[in-house]
């Protein structure tokens, strides 16, 4: 069988689906709202509070890897993958929130939500998925914790609920550390140095 990594089919011929008159595509910045109103009804605000939104807090989703459901024209599902690192030198992705509207689960929107997110992150060369979450739910993706016994998320307690899914082949085997949002690249580092060279030393008096 193909493996996910290795399908060689272009990414326009995936992105929208068909789930039983449901459509899957990429988030646009219009669906902000709607995905965070869609949250809210999910999960609450204790969504505020878990350990993986902390890393995901007050930063950008991985490129190319925030999906929606629509059904109708409304936003009716959503998913997002971060980018981090799983101990040192280790880069992978943080998946979460999923999240489907009441009214439309259990027809397989979840599953086609996680699908997709899988595909498209193999497609962009990632090579392992964590999560926090069900493994009654995600195992069925792929998602075990077999591998992640020796990686630590700050603030989790339930270590079960860490999950990890290999996108290739052992690309978690020896995995081991602290998960966090990974490092800033050199290349941009050495930008915000000539950035703040170029700023004024002080705002000017009106
Ligand atoms: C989890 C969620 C995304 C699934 O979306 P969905 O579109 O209903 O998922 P699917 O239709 O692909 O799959 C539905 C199946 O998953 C099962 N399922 C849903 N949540 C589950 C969980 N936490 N553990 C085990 N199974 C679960 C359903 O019972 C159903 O089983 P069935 O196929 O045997 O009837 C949705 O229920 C949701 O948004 N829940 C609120 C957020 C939440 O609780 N997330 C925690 C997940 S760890």
């Amino acid at each position: 069988m193909t493996r996910i990594h290795e399908t060689q089919v272009r990414e326009t011929q995936v992105r929208e689906t068909q789930v039983r008159g449901t459509r899957i595509r990429l988030e646009r910045p219009s669906d902000a709202a709607a995905r965070e109103a869609l949250l809210d009804a999910a999960y609450g605000p204790a969504r505020f509070e878990k350990p993986s939104q902390r890393l995901r807090a007050g930063r950008a989703p991985a490129r190319g890897l925030s999906l929606v459901a629509t059904a109708g024209g409304a936003i009716v599902g959503t998913v997002r993958l971060w980018e981090a690192s799983a101990g040192a030198d280790r880069p992978a992705l943080l998946l979460g929130p999923l999240a489907v509207h009441p009214e439309h689960r259990g027809i397989g929107i979840g599953a086609a939500l996680m699908r997709h997110a899988l595909d498209y992150a193999a497609r962009r060369g990632h090579r392992t998925v964590l999560l926090v979450g069900d493994a009654a739910y995600y195992g069925r993706f792929g998602f075990t914790a077999e591998h992640t016994g020796a990686l630590w998320l700050p603030g989790l307690d339930d270590r079960s609920r860490l999950l990890g899914c290999e996108l290739v082949p052992d690309a978690l085997d020896g995995a081991r550390g602290t998960i966090r949002a990974p490092r800033k690249p050199q290349r941009t580092r050495l930008l915000d140095a000539v950035a703040a060279l170029a700023a004024p030393a002080s705002p000017k008096a009106a």
